[in-house]
């Protein structure tokens, strides 16, 4: 069966002061499956929210895009960059949806959350007001809003932050998508309210069976949610696999770091929690061989001149790596610290 989604070798660039372009997002592949959660994992400005933005067709202007998104459904490919205007509106809210970091700015803020969630009903399917209203209460109460109809005739200030999002997941959900792109959904909120939209997000993906591109900067979040995990640095995915392979066995350097920097209940919480040192190369910065170089702990000359080549790790699970001395030794030492961090 054709995947859900489909990204095979997503370039997003920015020109840069001088005209040249800049990489963002570089060659990027990977694939969603119908009812599949992919978590996208990464630091600040990895290509993240870029990526997301490429699936839904809502990159800024100034983007230089290449590559190719397939969107498949009952059998039918479309080709994200290529299709209509028309066509790429009637899919977004209503087959793909897309749920951000922050709802204050995703609301309108003068506007009843219940007429919103309606207005998404009224713009993809051909009902009276009166029936998007009731289908808006229903997704409130599918997200657990207490007295959805009374809630649906509040403004989003009367709401609180974790009720926003609710309302937010409301909208997304209301047209009942195949797949739900969410942006850092939880950031924002406070860590009690962030397990209780993250408990959602679980309970509606399984009941719709939706899959979802699940973004975050923190693998314990992801690892909640996800099926399979996609790492990302500097704008390239570095590392492809299933949760369980990227916890037990992480291939890449990066991924092995953000690995360390995830707290357990075993974390002696007496000392600081181990996090990579360095920061992620800006746009106009980028090292000329691998990426994440000068922050890797099992870098060797090599690495400063020729980038790693995207291979195979073992079946399902993908990686950038340098073969060939090199390898076995991050898997035995990977293998040791995740041991270290259990007992
Ligand atoms: N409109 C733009 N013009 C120029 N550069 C941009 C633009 N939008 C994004 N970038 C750059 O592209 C890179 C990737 O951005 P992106 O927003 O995808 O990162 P991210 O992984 O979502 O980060 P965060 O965790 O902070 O949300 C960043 O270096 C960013 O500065
Ligand atoms: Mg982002």
């Amino acid at each position: 069966m054709a995947a859900l989604l489909e990204i095979a070798n997503l370039n997003v660039q920015f020109a840069g002061p001088g005209g040249a372009l800049l990489p963002a997002v570089r060659d990027l592949s990977l694939t969603i499956a119908e009812g599949e959660v992919l978590g996208l994992v990464g630091e600040s400005g990895s290509g993240k929210s870029l990526t997301s933005l490429a699936v839904m067709r809502l990159l800024p202007p100034q983007a230089r895009v290449s590559g190719k998104i397939r969107y498949t459904e009952n059998n039918q490919p479309l080709e994200i960059f290529d299709i209509r205007e028309e066509q790429i509106r009637n899919l977004r809210g209503n087959r793909m949806a897309m749920i951000f970091q922050e709802p204050m700015t995703a609301l309108n803020p003068v506007m009843r959350v219940g007429d919103q969630i309606a207005e998404a009903v009224l713009a993809h399917q051909p009902v009276g007001k009166r029936t998007a209203w009731e289908q808006a209460v229903a997704a409130m109460r599918e997200v657990a809003i207490p007295e959805p109809e009374r809630r649906a005739r509040d403004y989003p200030h009367q709401l609180s932050g974790g009720m926003r999002q609710r309302i937010m997941i409301a909208m997304a959900i209301v047209n009942r998508p195949q797949l739900l792109i969410a942006d850092e959904p939880t950031t924002a909120l406070d860590v009690t309210i962030q397990a209780q939209i993250l408990e959602l997000l679980a309970q509606l993906q399984s009941k719709f069976r939706l899959a979802m591109l699940f973004i975050s900067h923190d693998l314990a979040v992801i690892s909640e949610v996800a099926d399979r995990v996609g790492v990302m640095y500097a704008g390239s995915l570095v590392e492809l696999a299933t949760k369980r392979q990227i916890f037990h066995r992480p291939a890449h350097p990066y991924t092995q770091g953000l690995l360390r920097a995830v707290p357990t209940l075993r974390t002696d919480r007496s000392r600081p929690l181990q996090t990579i040192e360095g920061t992620v190369p800006g746009l106009q910065n980028m090292p000329a061989g691998c990426l994440f170089e000068p922050r890797c702990e099992f870098r060797v000359e090599e690495c400063a001149r020729k980038p790693p080549e995207l291979v195979e790790v073992e079946a399902g699970h993908r990686g950038l790596w340098r073969q060939p001395q090199r390898s076995t030794g991050t898997f035995a030492r990977s293998r040791k610290n995740l041991r270290a961090r259990k007992s």
